[in-house]
């Protein structure tokens, strides 16, 4: 069992995340709060929903082109992989690279990461899994492992680039760019505008499994900060922003309601909106413009080109 280098790297204290964003006059809450170990299974369930084509066509994108994404990997890289919840479309990955050195998952849901992790390690015992529990928009040193390579590949999929806001996801390809460096490479997925009568089902499915998730949120914070949120009173709504091309996930209280959270109070009239997640869709160009510190060497897509796989390397001088 290899599963020894474990780093934490830095994230904010929770109430920093909350208390700021639920003082502004537009209330809103960072969607990694969504993520606990509970958040995750519900996350894991939403995967597996009819309305949520997003798994589905990326995974089908992979199976179908695996071959020539994995020869356009190379040999003996080291797979980084931003968000990794579950690993599972990695694995897949894992069983069609040639001799791949060592996996680092990174991911803000720590015990659901360190027991995805686990499992890994015993499934490829030749492999160096290196898991690091925190926030991929902080600053994260990453481990070279037990046998060091120039091929680093940043795998990032799910389109969870979506849910960052415009500024943060420049922010974060020029990172990974220097990250990976020019013998290096991303792998990215990501979700391409599409009718919204696709579009909206899949963030509000008729199971309410969607809700749940966001609803988690409360009960996250609730558990972290000993905060008195009433889950029975806020409903979860998605809508799309025409204009700025994302679904708008919040939640809408149901009644005029004060919420404590330690010695603060918060008054939430009935009606009042609080985001939580953003799912911004791409277009192509738009897409082009935030990869500007790369060249997007192979794009993989659906019949549909509802999602894309591509794959990008930074670029020289
Ligand atoms: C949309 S899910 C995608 C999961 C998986 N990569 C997939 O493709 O199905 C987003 C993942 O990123 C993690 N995550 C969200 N925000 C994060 C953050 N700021 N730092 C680290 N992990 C984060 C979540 O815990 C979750 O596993």
């Amino acid at each position: 069992m290899k599963l020894n280098s474990q780093v934490d790297c830095p994230t904010t204290p929770m109430a920093h995340d909350v208390i700021p964003g639920l003082s502004k006059r537009q209330k809103s809450l960072p969607c990694k709060l969504l993520y606990d170990r509970r958040g995750s299974e519900l996350f894991e369930r939403i995967c597996e929903l009819p309305e949520y084509y997003v798994t589905r066509t990326e995974r089908g994108i992979m199976e179908a082109n695996i071959e020539s994404i994995a020869s356009a990997i190379g040999p003996d890289c080291q797979l980084v992989e931003f968000g990794s919840g579950n690993s599972s479309k990695t694995t897949f990955l894992l069983d069609h690279l040639e001799t791949p050195k060592s996996y680092v998952p990174i991911d803000i849901s720590r015990v659901h990461l360190l027991e995805s992790a686990r499992k890994l390690q015993q499934l490829y015992p030749d492999l160096d899994v290196l898991p690091i529990p925190g926030d991929f928009n902080s600053a994260i040193e990453i481990p070279v492992g037990p046998r060091p390579t120039d091929n680093r590949v940043v795998f990032f999929p799910g389109s969870t680039l979506g849910n960052l806001e415009e500024d943060e996801a420049f922010v974060f390809m020029g990172r990974i760019a220097k990250l990976v460096g020019p013998r290096g490479a991303l792998l990215i997925g990501i979700d391409m505008k599409k009718p919204l009568e696709v579009l909206l089902p899949a963030y509000d499915d008729k199971a309410g499994v969607t809700a749940e998730f966001s609803l988690n949120m409360l009960q996250h914070i609730n558990r972290e900060l000993l905060a008195d949120f009433d889950l029975d009173q806020f409903r979860h709504e998605a809508v799309w922003d025409e204009e700025n091309n994302h679904i708008d996930i919040s939640l809408v209280s149901l009644v005029d309601q004060v919420v404590t959270i330690g010695e603060e109070a918060f008054v939430f009239p009935e009606g009042e909106r609080v985001a939580i997640e953003k799912s911004h869709k791409y277009t192509a160009e738009e897409f082009e413009h935030l990869a500007k510190d790369f060249d997007i060497k192979r794009v993989w897509s659906d019949e549909q080109d509802w999602f894309r796989v591509v794959l990008l390397q930074p670029r020289v001088g």
